[in-house]
């Protein structure tokens, strides 16, 4: 009945039958590219395990903007290293903030980019953790005003987007409220629904200067080990109010991102991580990697497992490379 009837060869003979049967289009539709916003101007520092990824005052952002949308990306998720820390992250909520005024400077240049936010309190308390600390623990209750102060500060200076990042319970929920007595109900939340407690974020500590100086963030991430969780934990950040919801990381996650899209009719993004980028930036260095095609393949490969969006440092990269 099957061989020799059937021949899966005979759609794979050609370049143009491959690209006819081809199921999934990969396209920068709904890449998303990470910056990262420091003080002072002129300012554009390499992050040593991230190669190609700069720390960078704000108008040297703006420039970096131009390019990103001329590139066809459609969009930039923003993380600020503060002038100050404190124990209670306060400079994130600040209308002179460098993310604050790093949105602000993009609009001004009248770019198109949809312009999203990590909100989250780690880049800018003093002892690295997502939340406030209170008998050596990290608050969640306390920690829920200032993220959402911090969301609204940003849709004030002109996000589109707020993505709250922090994994404390009823953020979503807190966030949407203020963001609405704000009379800011247009602007939508992306939450970092499913997002695990991962030894990938290494790299991205460096560049935003986030590592916990205590404990770990084993208390509100996920364990690596847990599926239904995840569905758990993004039925909840749907019922607070969130838009879209965000699996991290991405490509040990893979069978998460596809359970999540089978199980919820909203956008669903991925973050492909700092970890995932060093690991492929290392090896391609070594000339151990066609980074080009594993770059193409793996993005095919999250898109395959049901994300619509994603957030990744090879963005500006895969955006040349697919250029006609
Ligand atoms: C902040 C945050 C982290 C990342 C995004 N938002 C770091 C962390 O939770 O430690 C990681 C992004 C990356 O690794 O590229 N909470």
């Amino acid at each position: 009945m099957s061989f020799p009837k059937h021949r899966p060869r005979r759609l794979r003979r050609s370049e143009a039958l491959r690209n006819l049967v081809r199921e999934t289009r990969f396209t920068t539709a709904g890449l998303i590219y990470p910056l990262f916003v420091c003080p002072g101007t002129k300012v554009r520092t390499a992050v040593s395990s991230m190669p190609g990824v700069h720390q960078q005052s704000v108008d040297q952002i703006v420039e970096e903007c131009r390019e990103i949308e001329s590139l066809g990306i459609p969009g930039i998720i923003l993380f600020g290293l503060p002038e100050s820390k404190d124990a209670r992250g306060t400079s994130s909520t600040s209308a002179q903030g460098v993310v604050q005024r790093a949105i602000e400077a993009i609009r001004k240049a009248n770019l198109k980019l949809l312009v999203i936010t990590d909100v989250c309190l780690c880049e800018y308390t003093d002892h690295g953790h997502c939340g406030v600390i209170a008998n050596q623990e990290v608050d969640n209750d306390a920690t829920l005003p200032i993220l959402a102060a911090q969301a609204v500060s940003h849709a004030r200076a002109g996000a589109d987007i707020v993505a709250p990042s922090d994994m404390m319970d009823g953020r979503v929920a807190a966030i949407r409220a203020a963001l609405d007595e704000n009379k800011f109900a247009d602007i939508a939340i992306l939450s970092y629904a499913a997002k695990y407690s991962s030894g990938f974020y290494g790299p991205f500590r460096e560049a935003a200067q986030s590592t916990p100086q205590f404990g770990d963030r084993r208390s509100y991430q996920m364990d690596p080990a847990n599926a239904r969780e995840a569905l758990k934990e993004v039925a909840l950040d749907l019922e607070e109010g969130a838009d879209m919801v965000m699996v991290k990381p991405a490509l040990p996650y893979l069978d998460i991102i596809r359970r999540v899209r089978d199980s919820f009719d909203v956008p669903v993004g991925a973050y492909n991580v700092s970890g995932e980028y060093a690991m492929v930036k290392a090896a391609a260095q070594k000339g151990w990697l066609d980074e080009q095609r594993v770059v193409l393949e793996l993005l095919t490969s999250i898109q395959r497992a049901g994300a619509d969006i994603i957030l990744t440092y090879h963005a500006k990269d895969a955006a040349r490379w697919l250029k006609p």
